[in-house]
């Protein structure tokens, strides 16, 4: 238990890593929070900063997910994690757990006074982590919404909805574990209810659109 308790924290202090922050702090010696949208995330990086810092953060914060997951993955194969895998129902719960644990450190991030992001980007590359395919669909989706409305928030909320849904469906075919499909559901309300501003804007039709800058 010592071990997944450790593995917990060191997840979630790399999901407080907030890339948005550093980088717009380097770059133009602000603090992304107060500008554009006031999210810490890569939307707003590129509405203020522009395409490049936007799409280095994008990569950054998808890659400690990433990393997150796949540091738990490998201690479970190793299993320097408690052997969960060896017990069927359980299986994938330390690899759900550090990806959960991620995903709140960008959003509650304990080096920023606990004010982060939406977590969209970090969301996407833990579930791309423990379930690579319906993942990528879903994906292809959000990114043709985005393309088509110019909303990311639309894309990011689809993302949200539309995980748990195919991964729920696709259990029996790709038999991914328990574990991974509640970590999908309940990040999906989690960006929702992140998203919750967004959502009001998109109905009454004046959420920003990506392409126009603003600071
Ligand atoms: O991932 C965040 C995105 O969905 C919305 O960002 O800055 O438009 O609120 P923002």
């Amino acid at each position: 238990l010592v071990e997944l308790i450790i593995a917990i924290i060191i997840a979630y202090l790399l999901g407080s890593i907030s890339f948005s922050y550093v980088i717009a702090r380097k770059v133009k010696k602000i603090d992304i929070r107060k500008h554009g949208s006031g999210n810490a995330g890569a939307t707003n990086i590129l509405r203020v900063l522009g395409k490049g810092p936007a799409i280095l953060v994008l990569s950054l914060d998808v890659l400690k997910g990433v990393a997150a997951v796949w540091i738990a993955k490998w201690l479970e194969l190793t299993e320097v994690l408690p052997t969960f895998t060896t017990l069927g129902e359980i299986e994938g719960v330390a690899s759900a757990m550090a990806g959960a644990a991620a995903i709140l450190g960008h959003n509650w991030p304990i080096y920023y006074g606990f004010k982060g992001g939406k977590g969209v980007a970090t969301t996407i590359g833990v579930v791309a982590s423990l379930v690579f395919f319906p993942s990528i669909y879903v994906g292809i989706v959000a990114i043709l919404a985005i393309v088509l409305t110019r909303y990311v928030s639309l894309g990011s909320l689809i993302f949200a909805v539309g995980t748990p849904i195919l991964i729920g469906f696709t259990k029996s075919y790709y038999g991914h574990p328990d574990p991974y499909f509640y970590l999908t559901a309940i990040f999906g309300l989690l960006t929702i209810w992140k998203h919750r501003t967004n959502v009001e804007r998109l109905l009454k039709g004046t959420e920003n659109k990506i392409g126009k800058k603003i600071s």
